[in-house]
């Protein structure tokens, strides 16, 4: 018996990562597609488009709000971020894009970019998004960059 229960498991577990495989390259083609939301300020290669010696907005590569906790990304495209009048490097704002982004579009946005431009994070699921959009939903509006972490830790 034992000589047939160890292929069957071993199809299991690899079946089960092709699946998960699978399910990440959905993701990223989703939100490769839903980026163009963000490249009119971030760029298309995410490091911020310059405008002079300035910036639209900051750089994605290597940043701890994309790369840490999922949940702080996530507030920060849901509700976006308040401007800060002192930081006169980056010209545009962070706008919200609750409405813009569905889970599934929200999902594949925050996979993609947490898997491009030098950044490898896991994946965030549509259902992670789900999740994200009802802890947020009684904020009504922007959060200041500073604010982000501890906003996100509230339940
Ligand atoms: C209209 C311009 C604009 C658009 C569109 C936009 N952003 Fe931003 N984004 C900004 C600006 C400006 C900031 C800086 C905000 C601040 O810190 O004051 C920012 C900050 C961020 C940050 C925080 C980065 C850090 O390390 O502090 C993340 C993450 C982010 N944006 C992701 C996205 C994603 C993903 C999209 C698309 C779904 C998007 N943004 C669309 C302008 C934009």
């Amino acid at each position: 018996m034992k000589h047939l229960l160890i292929p069957v498991l071993a199809a299991t577990v690899l079946s089960a990562s092709a699946d998960e495989a699978a399910d990440k390259a959905k993701l990223i083609e989703t939100g490769k597609a839903n980026f163009a939301t963000c490249m009119a300020c971030h760029g298309p290669d995410g490091t911020g488009l310059p405008v002079g010696d300035k910036k639209m907005a900051p750089t994605l590569a290597g940043s701890k709000v994309v790369n840490g906790d999922p949940a702080v990304f996530a507030l920060a495209v849901l509700k976006g971020i308040q401007k800060d009048p002192a930081n006169t490097e980056i010209l545009g704002v962070m706008a919200p894009l609750e409405a813009a982004l569905d889970d599934e579009k929200l999902a594949g946005v925050l996979t993609y970019v947490r898997n491009s431009f030098g950044n490898s994070s896991s994946v965030v699921t549509p259902a992670d998004a789900a999740k994200y959009r009802a802890q947020f939903k009684d904020i009504k509006a922007p959060v200041l960059r500073t604010d982000l972490e501890k906003t996100a830790a509230k339940k």
